[in-house]
């Protein structure tokens, strides 16, 4: 009887064992938003991986690039909207993303680019320079990867106010 409960305490070890071995494999492919994280950002900075057609880092120059299936808008829950291009670049360091592409934020109905964000050190807010100013947000808003929406669904109206950066333009 002994034995069998020290083989089944066994079975059981070697199970759980097995079982983590297969969630690390998962974080082998690491996803856009792991990699933000892992930087010290928050994930939310850029739309859910349904909206990533591809992503790539380059640990070296610290060169992020991500493609996007469209260009699109997303509403965080500030009701900040956020315009992103089908292709975004940065420069990716520990808690900034740097000379940033590809990414405009409405600011009294007008679009201005978004050309760096950093995460202020321990004090749950995130800097976006937009050029003009400096605007801080809580990091809490961009904690989760939002929806983004095609710029038609905000021309018909069916995503909250009209107009987008090419009214601007
Ligand atoms: C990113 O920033 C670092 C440090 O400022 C710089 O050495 C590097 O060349 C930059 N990389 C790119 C792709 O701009
Ligand atoms: C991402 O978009 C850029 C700019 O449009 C393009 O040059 C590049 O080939 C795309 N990368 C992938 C992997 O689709």
């Amino acid at each position: 009887m002994q034995k069998i409960i020290r083989s089944l305490r066994l079975l059981l070890l070697l199970l759980v064992v097995v079982a983590s071995a297969t969630s690390s494999a998962a974080t082998d492919n690491p996803t856009i938003h792991d990699i933000l994280r892992a930087n010290g950002l928050p994930g939310g900075l850029v739309p859910k991986s349904t909206y990533i057609s591809s992503f790539s880092l380059d640990t070296e120059t610290g060169l992020l690039t991500v493609n996007l299936t469209q260009p699109c808008y997303a509403r965080y829950a500030d009701t900040s909207l956020a315009y992103f291009d089908n292709y975004i670049a940065g420069n990716l360091s520990f808690g900034e993303l740097n000379r940033v592409q590809g990414l405009e934020q409405e600011e009294l109905f007008v679009w201005l680019p978004v050309k760096g964000i950093i995460e202020e050190k321990g004090s749950g807010v995130i800097l976006f320079d937009i050029g003009l100013a400096h605007k801080r947000l809580s990091r809490s808003l961009f904690e989760d990867p939002p929806d983004c929406h095609a710029p038609d669904a905000l021309i018909q109206g069916n995503f909250g106010r009209r107009g987008g950066p090419q009214e601007e333009r």
